[in-house]
């Protein structure tokens, strides 16, 4: 057995829904016990000892011991045209996006920014993310494969694209059907991996293949089903011309059955009121994706009215639209991109968004997200004075809450000490 020396900082509570004093549960000089993947108990370093004096001691000293970072919506096969300069998103998923994702029919090609998209998540805290693959199936198992070698949790779709994307890319009605039952069953619940049904966004699929989608779905009801509402003016117009007798952008998913509580809605940006409604009744999620929003020039997420609703928010890089894999800098642009929204999220509320609340959106809150007695062992280790700027600032903090905002704030990779995966610290060769 292994424990962990540490302050340990954990959920007992949502923080948008609770005083933050009964949501957080902080412990100082507390200990973590990890017994094969798992985390076998939690509590006061020195009783822990006590009880286990034979568990090898991991001590962090005055560090704090998370969860792990879930980032809930990206695209792996993204990776290596992050950064790229200046087009709204119809024209740079034409420009940039669609000729990259082209090569990921190649499986080594596929493989190796699987790997190095993996490894650049460990190196920044994030210990499961769900990511959307290419058209092709080699993309998939690609990712599912190289996740299972580092005993991540990972969630991961082929992309599905009928229609309004390059013929090189394009799959059918039958084919995206036929091709993503079969990843269903060779993935789905194997090892820590779990599938999502994939249709890109209205506009790439026909009505015939969101169709057959939401039948395959209702096949397969355990698992789950991402895709992309309302991100730019410019892809809802288009939306409402290749669509004309539906109500709004969600009601077209909502016509095919893909309106759920395993649905998970990238950005959701300029949400409708009956849309809202509509994401709240049926418990459906959003991934939050700031620094894409931001990037893109999509617009500013209403943080505070969406919350208000009780709907369930995670937080994602959606990399490479978004500009990090950082969940810090995604939790900094989160906190800066509400600000213009009239909502100062609580230090406590963004760190839930980054862990419980991603997890919740990939239906995973009773596994990963937290530190709890039989949650996995995804954990962790965050230095609190990584830089001079950060340390400078630390030191004048007058509460626990002072001394972690200027982390969330500035923090980056180099704040992330140590990440443990399934029960074992990483030695990642990116490190
Ligand atoms: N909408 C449809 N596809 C994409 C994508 O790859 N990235 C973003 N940000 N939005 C999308
Ligand atoms: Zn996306």
């Amino acid at each position: 057995m292994k424990l962990l020396k540490g302050t340990i900082l954990s959920f007992a509570n949502n923080p948008f829904l609770v005083d933050i004093n009964d949501s957080v549960k902080l412990i100082e000089s507390g200990g973590v016990l990890v017994d094969g993947s798992f985390i076998r108990d939690v509590g006061e370093f020195s009783k822990l000892k006590s009880n286990y004096p034979h568990a090898r001691v991991y001590n962090y000293g005055k560090n704090l011991i998370t969860s792990g970072f879930v980032d809930c919506h990206m695209h792996y096969p993204q990776t290596a045209i992050i950064a790229s300069y200046g087009k709204r998103l119809l024209d740079w998923l034409n420009e940039y996006t669609f000729p990259e994702e082209k090569k990921f029919t190649d499986k080594n090609y596929a493989r190796k920014v699987a790997s190095l998209t993996l490894d650049l998540c460990i190196k920044n805290g994030t210990t499961t993310l769900a990511s959307f693959c290419t058209t092709s199936i080699n993309s998939v198992d690609a990712f599912f494969e190289e996740a299972k070698k580092r005993n991540m949790s990972v969630i991961a779709g082929k992309t599905c694209m009928d229609r309004n994307a390059p013929e090189y890319l394009i799959d059918s009605v039958n084919s995206a059907y036929d091709d993503s039952k079969r990843l269903i069953k060779k993935w789905h619940n194997s090892n820590r991996s779990y599938y999502a049904i994939t249709p890109r966004f209205a506009p790439t699929s026909t009505p015939e293949q969101l169709d057959s989608l939401g039948s395959l779905w209702s096949e397969y009801p355990d698992c789950l089903m991402q895709t992309h509402l309302s991100e730019q003016k410019e892809e809802i117009e288009w939306v409402s011309k290749l669509f004309p007798e539906s109500d709004s952008y969600l009601d077209i998913y909502d016509k095919f059955n893909l309106v759920k509580k395993n649905s998970i809605f990238g950005h959701c940006i300029h949400l409708k009121g009956n849309e809202i409604e509509m994401l709240k009744e049926r418990q459906s999620s959003i991934a939050h994706c700031p620094t894409s929003n931001t990037f893109i020039g999509s617009g500013i997420f209403k943080m505070k009215e969406i919350s208000s609703k009780k709907i369930n928010i995670g937080l994602a890089t959606d990399t490479g639209g978004g500009t990090s894999f950082s969940m810090l800098r995604t939790i900094s642009e989160a906190y800066k991109i509400s600000q213009l929204n009239n909502f100062s999220i609580h230090p406590a509320q963004l760190f839930w968004l980054a862990t419980v609340g991603s997890s919740i959106s990939l239906g995973l809150e009773s596994k990963i997200g937290n530190i709890k007695k039989g949650y996995y062992a995804d954990l962790i280790v965050i230095n609190l004075a990584s830089t001079i700027e950060i340390e400078q600032r630390q030191k004048r903090a007058k509460n626990f809450w002072e001394s972690f905002f200027p982390t969330l704030i500035m923090g980056d990779d180099r704040a992330i000490t140590k990440t443990w995966v399934n029960g074992n610290e990483i030695k990642n060769k990116l490190y």
